[in-house]
Parts: structure tokens; sequence; C-alpha cells
């Protein structure tokens, strides 16, 4: 039987709010290379703050002469710090038995390399340099997160004109002193405080009421249980708005997952690594009063009621954060697949349970329609298969044709843990939860030290299994 919510069209003027668009444009722009190659001693870490990682391979004739002392001022001219240089016999000697091959790793500043590189192609013979090998910059500590906040204004009151608050200053003008929080928002300060008026109240009121009344029967248990948690200890009510603070503290002793405010939505690269820190980017404004079951826009009751109960989750949390970890460095075309993925599951997700569907994605646990829609005869329902998942056409116009069903957290988990496996990176991460950084094991002593702490991890479990035993 078919709803009435189902034969409505439901049409969303302007699209609404998705990482994949942005994620393929800038596949389509080439902002950043594919296909990083598989030797780890030949990339380049692309750093932000001008400087790139360079690894240069050249042959120099007669070494022994004055080559060297001028490839040097070649690299001092241009400012270039050099991390490590290493020589070895030329395999092909054109000139003498003295040619030698140089690998010199060295830190430049963006502008320079073209000049590094044509100043030593005068001088030295057969310099190589891979730009294809190049892997996008990425945040290594949960401090850099405080660069990633790329927005996407096309959401916006000021951009949209689908957006219901296009029109109206007052709203504009109030949303734009709550995003100002967000923008001078840096990692470690306290989380802003808004006081939210009364019509802000109201319009929170309204999405609360309808979307609690049919929790019971359409969200997931996971969700359930948290909620009844963030209603006892971080006032979920229909009258408050809940402030970020009291949420990011919950969450924090949850999962570990905390909240960090944002002006709205921020490019697919930017939120997707800071999952990888276990930290959501959470809007504080709310929508426009005129359309309380809509916003093109992410806005406090879709980031409060849709996402956080589940980031209180320590399988989902889970989940986000290898979603997160996967996207560092990777290709655009990965990160677009990533974004899809994190599309049908974090946002549109279904789940089993004792045989019954039912919701854990954020983008229908905030949106009435969607959720009675996601659990109607009206959609196709397939089992999650990343693999599948990740090139599946998504819908922003109106609600998913296609929702993805997973057995379990951890099977979804399990499915994904392997699909990111395979995404081709010339390096390997490890996540330190001590001291929330990212290690690059681009060093056999790094893995080593990463592999000795996780053996004393495992020897303190071994010795608690032995106790119980
Ligand atoms: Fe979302």
């Amino acid at each position: 039987m078919k709803t009435e919510i189902n034969r409505r069209a439901v049409v969303f003027p302007n699209g609404r709010r998705n990482m994949i668009e942005d994620a393929k444009r800038e596949k389509d722009l080439g902002s950043s290379p594919t296909s990083p190659s598989s030797n780890a001693d030949n990339f380049i870490f692309d750093e932000e703050d001008g400087k790139t990682i360079l690894n240069l391979f050249f042959t120099l004739r007669n070494a022994k002469n004055d080559g060297l002392l001028r490839t040097g001022k070649i690299f001092e001219n241009c400012d270039a710090r050099i991390h490590h240089i290493e020589t070895r016999p030329a395999r092909i000697s054109k000139n003498s038995s003295e040619d030698l091959e140089f690998f010199v790793r060295s830190e430049v500043h963006g502008s320079d390399v073209n000049i590094l590189i044509n100043s030593l192609k005068k001088l030295a013979d057969d310099v190589r340099i891979n730009r294809d090998e190049k892997v996008p910059w990425f945040p290594k500590k949960i401090r850099d997160l405080d660069k990633c906040h790329h927005l996407i204004t096309k959401f916006d009151p000021d951009m949209d004109d689908g957006h219901p608050g296009y029109t109206d200053a007052e709203y504009k003008k109030r949303r734009s002193v709550i995003t100002e929080l967000a923008f001078n928002y840096k990692h470690g300060d306290l989380l802003p405080k808004v006081e939210y008026s009364c019509e802000e109240v109201a319009t929170w009121r309204e999405v609360y009421r309808k979307l609690t009344d049919i929790y019971p029967t359409h969200a997931c248990k996971q969700y359930l249980d948290t909620f009844r948690q963030l209603e006892r200890y971080c006032s979920y009510r229909e009258d408050n708005i809940p402030q970020l603070h009291d949420v990011s503290r919950f969450l924090k002793e949850k999962t570990g997952f905390q909240l960090r405010p944002v002006a709205g939505l921020v490019s697919a690269r930017d939120f997707l690594a800071s999952l990888a820190f276990r930290v959501f980017q959470c809007t504080q404004y709310i929508r426009h009063p005129s359309s309380p079951m809509h916003s093109p826009e992410p806005d406090c009751c879709h980031e409060l009621l849709g996402h956080v109960p589940m980031l209180a989750d320590k399988e989902f949390a889970q989940f986000s954060q290898e979603i997160g970890l996967a996207s560092l460095g990777a290709s655009d075309e990965d990160i677009e697949k990533l974004s899809t993925l994190y599309w049908f599951t974090v946002e549109f997700g279904l789940c089993k349970e004792n045989g019954i569907i039912k919701a854990y994605g954020a983008g229908l646990l905030s949106s009435y329609g969607e959720l009675v829609h996601a659990l109607s005869n009206e959609p196709e329902y397939k089992p999650f298969d990343p693999e599948v998942t990740a090139i599946q056409t998504y819908q922003d116009q109106t609600y998913q044709p296609v929702y993805f069903v997973s057995e379990s957290f951890e099977d979804a988990k399990a499915k994904l843990r392997y699909y990111c496996s395979k995404i081709k990176k010339p390096f390997s991460i490890y996540y330190d939860p001590f001291t929330c950084s990212i290690e690059v094991l681009d060093k056999p002593q790094k893995i080593k030290n990463t592999l000795y702490q996780i053996r004393e991890e495992l020897k303190n479990l071994c010795f608690a299994l032995e106790k119980l035993s």
C-alpha cells in the first residue's frame, strides 16, 4: 500500500545539500592528481602552507668536479631545505665511471618547483619527478582541522534562490551572526553558545514533535537508545535546542566523537577528513521558519536530530571514522566514491533489526517525509555492498528511489574496511588515539614503533583474559 506522502511529488527546488556533487566537481577540475604510485619513496605530500616535499632523481656527469657544488647552489637559490640525499653509481654512465645518480628529498615552496627543476635540467641528466604521484594535503593533527572548512556556498540563502530564506533579510542577518561564531572558532576553544529566539525554538518544536512521533516505529534500536540518553543528559526537549557544548561532551564520553562548529556545507574532502579524527562538523543556525520540514542546507535540526544520536553508538562511530581515514590523501575519484558511500549510509542508510528494516541515516531521521517514504513499499532496497553503493546514482531533487540495507553495523564496517583496504594509496596510515594524530607509515621504524605500541596493548588484554579464567 502506498502512503499519501509517496503519492505527492516531492521536489526540492534547487537540490539538496550533498558532498557528492562537490567531490565530482573537484574530480572534473582535476585539482589533485590520480592514481598515486605504489612506490612509497616516490610520492610527494602536497603541503598547505605552500611548501611541497619533492623527491628528485638526477644523474650528474663526473660528479666529483664542481657539478655537485653547482647543484647545491640551485637548491640554495630556491630556498629548498634538503631532508635527505643519497647517491649511487649511475646505471647508465654517459661520460665516465664516476657519474652518480642522486636521490634528493627536499622541501621547497610550490612557486619555486619549476625553477628548481629547470635549473637542474641544465646541469644534470635524467631529471625525474613524477607529478602524478602527488598526494593531496590532509590533516595530520586534530589542530590541522582549523584548515578544513572550505565552504560550498551554493546552498546558502544568499546564493540559492530556492532557499526559503532567500528574500528574508532578517533571517540572513541572524544566520550570519551564528556562522561568524564558527568562522572564528579554533581547535581548543570553548564551543560557542547560541541564545535561540522564541521563533527559532518554535521551528525546532515543530520538527521535534513530528519526528519523535514516528521514531519508535521507524528508527533503529541504537538511535532510540541514545536518543533517550540525550533527552536525559543533554536537554533534548521540544522547547529547547540543545547546545553544542553539552552534546559534544556527551559524545566524547560515549564514543570519543566531538563536535566542531561550522558555517555551512563544507567540501567533501574536508568534511570526510574531520571524521578521521572523530570530529563532526556541525552547523548551529536553524532552518527558515516557513519550511520546518525541509532545508536545502544542513542546520541544527539535521545535525542534532539526525546525526548526533548515531554518533553516540560505538559501532557506528567506528564506521564513520573508517570512511574518514580512507579519505585522507585519497584521489578525487576515491573521494567521490567515499562521498557516495557516506550518502547512502550515514545520510540515507537502512539496517535490519530482527528481520525488520529500520532507519539509521541522518537525512532520514531528520526528515519526516523521507523517513516515511524510505520505509514504505515505494523505494527499491539493495543489500549494502560498498562496490555497488559507491557508484550508485544519487537523487538530490526528490526522495531517493534506492536505499541500501545493512545486515548490521558490524557487518557494514567489515565490508567497508575491506573496500577501503583496496583504495590505492602510496602509503599507509595509523590513527593514534592518544595524540589524536595521523602517523604516515612510510618508514619501517615507524611501523615497528606502532606495532610495539599495539603489542603492549594486546599484552594487557591477554593478562586481563588470564585473570578472568
Ligand atoms: Fe548530514
